[in-house]
C-alpha cells in the first residue's frame, strides 16, 4: 500500500476538520493539519499552528513537510460583516494559498496533487440570479472574487510541474466547526432552540422568495469524500467540479420538519434580520447552556448569524450541476432533507443545543 502524506490547510474549519477525519480513518494516510489555533494530535494526525498570512513564518514552519504528497486547501478568512461580501476578500485569501502552497512545494519533491476548495460563489450565486444549473464551464462573474485569484495563481504555479490540482466548488456546508463563519446547521439549531426557549413557534426568518426557491447544500462529510476522490483520481487532474449533495430542495418543505425535530409548533415565515434580532441573545444562550447542561460553546463560536441572513436571503434559485463529477467517477449522493433532520437530531443528542 502506497503511503501518502496529506497537509490539510485550514484543518479546524467546517470543511478541513472533516477532511482530516476522513483521511485519518484510512491506514495509508498521514495527516498534518494547519491553522492558527492548535489542534489536538492523535493517531496519524499532527497539527501545526501557523499564521499563513506571515509568509516568512509559513516558509519556516512548513520546511519540515518534505514528505507531503497531497495538499487539501480549505483555509478561509472572512472579511466585512455581510456574508455575501466574503468573496471580496481577495488579498488575504489569495496570500494564504500562495504562502502555504509555495512553502510546501519548495519542501516536498514528491508533491502529487493540490485540492483547492472554492465554492458556488464562482458563478456569482451570492450576487443574485445566475444561470442554473451552473456548470463548471460557465463564464465567471464580474470580479472581485477571491476564488478567481486563487485559481489563476494555482494554475500558473502548476504549469509544467509534475503535480496537478483539482478544484471543488461546494455550496453552504452542513457540519459543525466552532468558530466558523459559514455553516447553516448551527444557525438553524440555535435559532430554533432560542425560539422554543422564548415560547415562540418556529418561523422561517428569511425572505419570502427564499422560502420557495430551489436551494442546495453540501454535507461536510460529503465534501471530505469528494476531496479524497479528487486527490487520487487520475481524471481529476487540473479539473474543477461542483460538489453538492447532488439533490435540490425548497426550505418551504423543510421548515415544518425542523419544527418536528425540535418538538415545537410551526408558524408562517416572518422575515427578520438574524444579525439584528439575535444580537442580544448571548445572555439567554449562556442561561440555556447552564439550564440544559449543554456543551459550553460560547454564543459567538457556536453560530454565525450573518451567514444565516445570507443563506435565507437568497430569493433566487441556487443550483449547480454535479454531472461532471459523476461522469469522472464520484458517485456519492446525500439526501439533503434527511441529512438536515439527521444533523439537527445529532445536535440535540450531542447537547450542542437543547
Ligand atoms: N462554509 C461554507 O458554507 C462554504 C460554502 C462554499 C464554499 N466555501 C469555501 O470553502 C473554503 C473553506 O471555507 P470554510 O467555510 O471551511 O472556512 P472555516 O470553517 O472558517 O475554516 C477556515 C480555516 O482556515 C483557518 N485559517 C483562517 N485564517 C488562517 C490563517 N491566517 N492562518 C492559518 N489558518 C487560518 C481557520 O483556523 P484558525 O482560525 O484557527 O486559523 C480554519 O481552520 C472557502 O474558500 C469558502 O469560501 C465554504
Amino acid at each position: 500500500m502506497e503511503k501518502k502524506t496529506a497537509v490539510v490547510v485550514g484543518a479546524l474549519g467546517v470543511i478541513g476538520r472533516y477532511i482530516v477525519d476522513r483521511l485519518a480513518s484510512l491506514p495509508d494516510w498521514q495527516v498534518i493539519g494547519l491553522s492558527r489555533r492548535q489542534g489536538v494530535d492523535r493517531e496519524r494526525v499532527r497539527y501545526i499552528s501557523v499564521d499563513l498570512l506571515d509568509a516568512h513564518e509559513t516558509r519556516h514552519r512548513l520546511i519540515e513537510l518534505g514528505d507531503t504528497t497531497h495538499v487539501f486547501y480549505s483555509a478561509f478568512q472572512a472579511s466585512g460583516t455581510q456574508a455575501a461580501d466574503y468573496a471580496r476578500g481577495t488579498d488575504i485569501n489569495r496570500d494564504m494559498l500562495v504562502n502555504s502552497v509555495s512553502a510546501i512545494e519548495r519542501a516536498a519533491p514528491g508533491l502529487q496533487r493540490v485540492v483547492l476548495v472554492t465554492g458556488t460563489k464562482y458563478y456569482g450565486s451570492h450576487l443574485g440570479p445566475f444561470r442554473t444549473p451552473a456548470k463548471e464551464t460557465d463564464p465567471r462573474h464580474m470580479p472581485p472574487d477571491f476564488y478567481f485569484d486563487q485559481i489563476d495563481w494555482l494554475t500558473a504555479q502548476q504549469a509544467g510541474k509534475p503535480w496537478s490540482w483539482a478544484e471543488l466548488r461546494p455550496q453552504t456546508l452542513c457540519g459543525f466547526a466552532p468558530g466558523t463563519a459559514m455553516s447553516i446547521i448551527p444557525v438553524i439549531a440555535v435559532y430554533a432552540a432560542i425560539s422554543k426557549e422564548l415560547g415562540l413557534p418556529l418561523r422561517f426568518p428569511g425572505k419570502p422568495g427564499a422560502y420557495r426557491s430551489i436551494y442546495q447544500v453540501t454535507e461536510s462529510t460529503h465534501i471530505a469524500n469528494a476531496a479524497l476522490w479528487a486527490a487520487t483520481e487520475p481524471r481529476a487532474a487540473n479539473q474543477a467540479y461542483n460538489i453538492t449533495n447532488g439533490d435540490y430542495f425548497r426550505w418551504a418543505n423543510l421548515w415544518p420538519r425542523i419544527a418536528e425535530v425540535f418538538e415545537m409548533p410551526y408558524a408562517d415565515p416572518q422575515t427578520i434580520s438574524l444579525v439584528g434580532h439575535m444580537a442580544d441573545k448571548a445572555p439567554l444562550w449562556d442561561a440555556m447552556v447552564r439550564k440544559h447542561g449543554l456543551k459550553p460553546h460560547r454564543y459567538q463560536d457556536v453560530v454565525a448569524w450573518p451567514f444565516g441572513d445570507y443563506v435565507f436571503g437568497c430569493d433566487w434559485d441556487v443550483m449547480t450541476s454535479t454531472t461532471k463529477a459523476r461522469q469522472h467517477g464520484f458517485h456519492d449522493v446525500v439526501d439533503s432533507e434527511e441529512m438536515l433532520v439527521r444533523l439537527l437530531r445529532q445536535f440535540r443528542s450531542e447537547k450542542i443545543v437543547p
